[in-house]
Parts: C-alpha cells; sequence; structure tokens
C-alpha cells in the first residue's frame, strides 16, 4: 500500500531511477497538439516467432536504459526491450516461458487474454517469483484459439501498476491461419510514463494512484511520436495494444479510414468502418487502416472516465481524470506517393453467439470505491470485498454458459477484465448491442454497468477478475473465479 513500493523504490532509488524531485519533469513537457514530433522513425519490438509448433524463450525482467525523446531514461523492460520482444504464435502452439526476475522484488507473468489452463505453470496468477529467481512456464493453445492480439505483463499483487508502468510488458500475437491481404502490418504498443530531467520515473502521488496514474508521456513502442510512412490507396493493419496502467485511448485518425477487425480476441463477421477506436486499459486493437490523401496523425483525443465526483463532475481538476491536457500525438503518418489500390474489406466467419445458448448460471458484480478521503484511505472492491488470494469469490461449473451483469456503483469508469475465458458483451447500460463484442476487458461505465455472457467450456482452475486500471487491482479490486 505504499505509493510505488517500498523495494522497487530502493532498487530504483539506488540506481538514480527515482526522481528526487518529484513532478513535472522535463520529460512530461510537449504532449500537447502543438508539440514538435519526436522526430523518431518508427520501429517495432524485436519478433520471436513460434517454429514447427512451439516457442521457447527466456524473459528477463530488470532495469533497462533507453533513449526516450532524446534522453536517456531508465526504466524496467523484459529483455531491456521497451516494450519487451513480441512473440507471435499459432493456434495449437506451444509457449514455454523461463520468466528470470532480476528485480529487488517479487514478479509473476500473465499471458492477459490467452484461453489457456489457469493452473500449476500455465497461466497462474498466483506463482510468485522472488528476485533472483525464475520460473518456468508453459502454456498450451488449444488448435481453435482465436487469432489476435494479446499481451504479457507482470502480475503480482500490489506491485502490477509499478511494475507495468515502469516498462514490463511485450504483446503477443495469434497468427490468422489465413492473415487478411495487407500491404503491411504494424504493432503499437502504446504506453504511459513520467520521466524526470534525469531521466528517472517520476512515482505518482497518493491523489493519482487513487484515480489510476497516468503518465506525462505516451510512447508507442517506446517513442514519442514517431513517424510512419505509407503510400495513399493502401491498406495496412495496425495491431495496437493499450499497455497504459490507466489512461484510456480514444483514438483518431482523421483522414485516412478506418476498419476494426475486432478488440482483444474478438472478431467480426463483416468488420465495420469507423472513425474513433476507444481501447480502455488492457485492451487491444486490430485495425485496417486505408492511406489517404495526406499526412495524419494518429491522436488519443480526450476522454472522460469521470472522476472523483467532487468538482462537479466535470472529469477535470481535482480528482478529474484522463487526458486532461487535451488531445495526445501519439504518430505521425507521412504520405509518401501512391500505392496500389485496396481490395475488398475481408470477411471472417461468424462468431459464436452465446445468446442463442442456455445459460447455466445468472450473477451480480458490483464495483465500488469506499472509505472516505482521497489518499490511502480509499479502497477498491468488488461487492463490498478488498481481494484476499485464497477466498474463492465466484464458483461456476466448467461447461457452462454464464451471464454476468457487472455493475459499477463509483463516479469513475473501470474497465473489468476475466483472465482465460473471453466475454461476449450483450449489453451495456442497459442497452442491448446488435452487434455484440467478444472482448477479455470491456470498460463498465460510472455508475453504470454491462451485461456479459462467458463460456466456461474448458480449463478447470482459479483465476482473477479485476479493474484494470491497474492500481485499482493493487488496491483490491480484483476477484477469484474458480472452475470446476
Ligand atoms: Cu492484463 Cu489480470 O491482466
Ligand atoms: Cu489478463
Ligand atoms: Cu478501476
Amino acid at each position: 500500500m505504499q505509493p510505488i513500493s517500498r523495494r522497487t523504490a530502493l532498487q530504483l532509488g539506488t540506481l538514480g531511477m527515482i526522481s528526487a524531485t518529484g513532478g513535472c519533469g522535463l520529460f512530461g513537457q510537449g504532449q500537447s497538439t502543438s508539440s514538435p514530433s519526436g522526430g523518431a522513425v518508427f520501429r517495432e519490438p524485436r519478433v520471436i516467432r513460434s517454429e514447427g509448433g512451439s516457442l521457447e524463450v527466456t524473459l528477463e525482467a530488470g532495469v533497462a536504459v533507453h533513449e526516450v525523446a532524446g534522453r536517456k531514461a531508465r526504466t524496467l523492460g523484459y529483455n531491456e526491450g521497451l516494450p519487451g520482444p513480441t512473440l507471435v504464435l499459432r493456434p495449437g502452439d506451444r509457449l514455454r516461458v523461463r520468466l528470470v526476475n532480476r528485480l529487488d522484488e517479487p514478479t509473476n507473468l500473465h499471458v492477459h487474454g490467452l484461453h489457456v489452463s489457469p493452473k500449476d505453470n500455465g497461466d497462474n496468477a498466483f506463482v510468485v517469483v522472488a528476485p533472483g529467481e525464475s520460473f518456468d512456464y508453459d502454456y498450451l493453445l488449444p488448435e481453435n484459439h482465436p487469432a489476435g492480439v494479446f499481451w504479457y505483463h507482470p502480475h503480482h499483487h500490489g506491485m502490477v501498476a509499478d511494475q507495468v508502468y515502469g516498462g514490463l510488458y511485450g504483446a503477443i500475437l495469434v497468427e490468422d491461419v489465413e492473415a487478411p491481404a495487407v500491404s503491411r502490418e504494424r504493432l503499437l504498443v502504446v504506453s504511459d510514463i513520467t520521466l524526470d530531467g534525469s531521466g528517472a520515473v517520476v512515482p505518482p502521488s497518493p491523489m493519482e494512484q487513487v484515480i489510476g496514474r497516468e503518465g506525462e508521456l505516451v510512447m508507442v513502442n517506446g517513442l514519442v511520436t514517431p513517424r510512419l510512412e505509407a503510400r495513399t490507396g493502401e491498406r495496412e493493419r495496425w495491431r495496437i495494444v493499450n499497455a497504459c496502467t490507466s489512461r484510456f485511448l480514444a483514438l483518431r485518425l482523421d483522414g485516412h479510414r478506418m476498419h476494426l477487425l475486432g478488440k482483444d480476441g474478438g472478431r467480426f463477421a463483416e468488420p465495420p468502418a469507423t472513425d474513433q477506436v476507444v481501447l480502455a486499459p488492457g485492451n487491444r486493437g486490430d485495425l485496417l487502416v486505408t492511406v489517404g490523401r495526406g499526412d495524419g496523425v494518429l491522436r488519443a483525443i480526450p476522454y472522460d472516465r469521470g472522476g472523483m465526483g467532487m468538482m462537479g463532475g466535470d472529469g477535470m481538476g481535482m480528482g478529474g481524470s484522463s487526458s486532461a491536457g487535451g488531445p495526445v500525438r501519439l504518430a505521425e503518418l507521412r504520405v509518401t506517393g501512391t500505392g496500389r489500390g485496396p481490395g475488398a474489406v475481408p470477411r471472417f466467419p461468424a462468431p459464436r453467439d452465446l445468446r442463442g445458448e442456455p445459460v447455466g448460471g445468472r450473477r451480480q458484480l458490483v464495483m465500488s470505491m469506499g472509505g472516505m478521503g482521497m489518499g490511502m484511505g480509499m479502497s477498491f472492491l468488488f461487492d463490498g470485498r478488498e481481494f484476499e488470494s485464497d477466498r474463492i469469490d465466484q464458483r461456476v461449473a466448467v461447461g457452462d454458459v454464464e451471464e454476468w451483469t457487472i455493475l459499477n456503483d463509483s463516479p469513475m469508469d473501470h474497465p473489468f477484465h476475466l483472465h482465460v475465458w473471453p466475454m461476449q458483451v450483450v449489453e451495456e447500460n442497459g442497452r442491448p448491442l446488435d452487434r455484440p463484442t467478444w472482448q477479455d476487458v470491456v470498460n463498465v461505465p460510472a455508475r453504470g454497468g454491462v451485461r456479459v455472457r462467458v463460456a466456461f467450456d474448458d480449463f478447470g482452475g482459479r483465476t482473477v477478475y479485476h479493474c484494470h486500471i491497474l492500481d485499482h487491482e493493487d488496491r483490491g479490486m480484483m476477484g477469484v473465479v474458480e472452475a470446476s
């Protein structure tokens, strides 16, 4: 329950990573519309692909030095990457990860969104890897695993926000058996961080933790406003990961056409055209971008995720929410000539629709914030309780389809995430969706609710659901579900 875990502070402090001055670092300036481009050429993390049905990789969680916006920044990273390497898999693959902990505090690994067993050395959120130790994870993707964009990050309760914010994240792509034809595929891992003038991570204040910290610098693949080049008429596929600990991304690319293939591991039969895609923390977007005539900017426009409800609910000012500083320029698209025109937007087989299937159980979960005051006294709850790792909050039967109604009894949005089993979102604020989407993070609006259906088809075991504003998760907005 420290603003930044004491051990992280010690470790980072030793390495000169914690700012003595705090706040307002030089790095934080220039994220407004008027800021000059960081000027970096777009690049992607290193790619590691499965071969012959398997991928074996060692991921070392440790401290790393990077150039961010032209200066040396000391962050965390997997294999010194910011982000860590991209793992590319196919349905049916076996993924083995040796996680080596080079931090001064416990950590572990979660493969966010993968439909794999939560037991033993699978996607087990309860594993603790002590400093200096390592752990061998072994995941087997089912043959019918959905294609999509997934990611990995630490999940040690109480330290998740600090470790992800510090730089521990990477993407996992599960490839289509038949990939849509595009002129280029790109991966954009978006994250935010605040650095001081010496390149040290600035820890959030207690108040920022209550709201959910948002870094002043928003990066794409560790770069500030990188420049991408493409040609008019070309169609590209952009996979975008929102790895920010609390920041919602309302993405726009004005002047260029976007079609949404799906979010997370979901896929539309007929990808809709869209001019804005909202990714809550933890969400991923899989997009087709048809390049228009002029240059463009990928922007995250302000998104009101509510606040503490103390300042007239404008979402700004004290206790207010995200992106109060105006739109963020994530990347610049430079258009250089004309390419071959795009073909038709691809179609896909209709996804499973649980609305037509018998429901074996219905339950309601309520997310709330309790206690008084803005500081460490505020608690974050599911059904009035804080997370306890050895209490089982929901017991479900393997094989059942369940309907969960998730209510938000607080003045700010909470993105709800369930491990292992994806959710079909069927209703938002009482309004049925005509095109229910499959996601693993679904935003539950302030004072609102969503209804999802979940097929607990396979994989018995114990795992968690939680708010993906990671400061809230660390403070207890998490529960345990067991399928048997
Ligand atoms: Cu990405 Cu349990 O989280
Ligand atoms: Cu997850
Ligand atoms: Cu939350």
